[in-house]
């Protein structure tokens, strides 16, 4: 079985190397998957993808045409690819579900300290020798009410830690955790309430159209004045126009995203010889209480071993014939 791997980045490929310890033949392809770069996956009945890589109905129908019958996504949403699309071809499909939560809800409570305490301003002072601490204050994280929407499994993690600092932590979800309530690490509210009585509020519920624009300038207009808001989920989650609007009011106070509903294309890649195109996010970058990653919550050695290990469990079990454990 022939497998290219698209969008593979340089932070992978050697975990995806060694979990392959060359049994398949393999070729890496730094671009994009789309319509316009699907026929590279000629002679290959296999493709990995990652989770900015466009799999929807047109790129999947050039695909099958090509001969390529399973697809492997070195991620754990897959709201990027055409589903129904994939099962009408017979192209099988198989995701990654938990390769760290531990590394999303890690850097979920990095943004929120970071922001706190306003720790790129303070490095950047203190690099040019300035060691005035004014206009760097920030708040204790103890008997903060902290709301987490979607506590699946990095949700779960999150709220562990939240604990932790002494949070009162509010959630909600369509499927409350047992253990957490049981624990009584959490109370479940909906959106709403959650929204109006939170100091900071993180997103961890997948992007579907239920979910998508779940922060909006009504959800928005409910929050405390000064509220953190924090994404490292999916980009389609928050109405980003709504946001600058309150950011430029001050109704929010602070914005860590670790996703930005524009970022294919942008994340990822190196666009510093550039002009940035995107005003949206021109903007953003402009406000000094916001902190932006580049869709790196998931990056650490231990998330990518068991990506690339789990991506080729998939190949070896359709290789021989079998039904991949985390098949979609
Ligand atoms: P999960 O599937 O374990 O948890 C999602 C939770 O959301 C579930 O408890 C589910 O009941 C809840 N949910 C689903 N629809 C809902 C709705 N309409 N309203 C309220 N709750 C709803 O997923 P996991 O592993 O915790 O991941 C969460 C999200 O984190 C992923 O969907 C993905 O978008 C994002 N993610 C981001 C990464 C990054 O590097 N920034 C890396 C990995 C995941």
């Amino acid at each position: 079985m022939n497998v290219v791997h698209f969008s593979s980045h340089q932070f992978e490929r050697q975990e995806l190397d060694r979990a392959n310890a060359g049994r398949f033949s393999v070729v890496h392809l730094d671009v994009r998957l789309d319509v316009t770069t699907a026929v590279l996956a000629a002679g290959a009945q296999a493709i990995t993808i990652f989770g900015n890589d466009d799999a929807s109905a047109d790129v999947l129908r050039a695909l099958h045409d090509l001969g390529v019958r399973h697809i492997a996504l070195r991620s754990a949403g897959y709201n990027h690819v055409a589903l129904d699309v994939a099962r009408q071809l017979g192209i099988r499909l198989a995701n990654v579900p938990a390769y760290s939560p531990y590394a999303v809800a890690e850097h979920t409570i990095t943004l929120m300290l970071a922001l706190n305490r306003k720790i790129v301003r303070a490095n950047s002072r203190v690099r040019e020798l300035n060691f005035s601490v004014d206009g760097l204050v920030g708040f204790d994280m103890r008997g903060k009410t902290v709301g987490v929407i979607g506590t699946g499994k990095i949700g779960s993690v999150l709220v562990r830690i939240l604990n932790g600092f002494g949070c009162r932590v509010l959630a909600h979800d369509t499927y409350p955790s047992e253990e957490l309530i049981r624990d009584g690490a959490v109370t479940y509210v909906d959106v709403d309430t959650l929204c109006s009585e939170c100091d900071i509020i993180s997103l961890l519920v997948p992007l579907m159209p239920e979910t998508k624009h779940i922060i909006n300038a009504r959800t928005i207009g409910l929050m405390k004045p000064g509220v953190m808001l924090i994404n490292t989920s999916r980009g389609g989650l928050v109405d980003t126009v709504a946001v600058i609007e309150a950011l430029k009011s001050g109704h929010i106070g602070y914005l860590g995203l670790d996703v930005y509903e524009q970022e294919a294309g942008i994340f990822f890649h190196d666009h510093s010889d550039n002009v940035l195109q995107d005003d949206v996010l021109a903007r953003l970058l402009t406000f000094p209480n916001v902190l932006i990653t580049s869709h790196q919550a998931f990056l650490t050695n231990e998330a990518l071993n068991n990506i690339a290990t789990a991506t080729f469990a998939s190949l070896d079990a359709w290789r021989s014939g079998q039904r991949a454990e985390h098949e979609l």
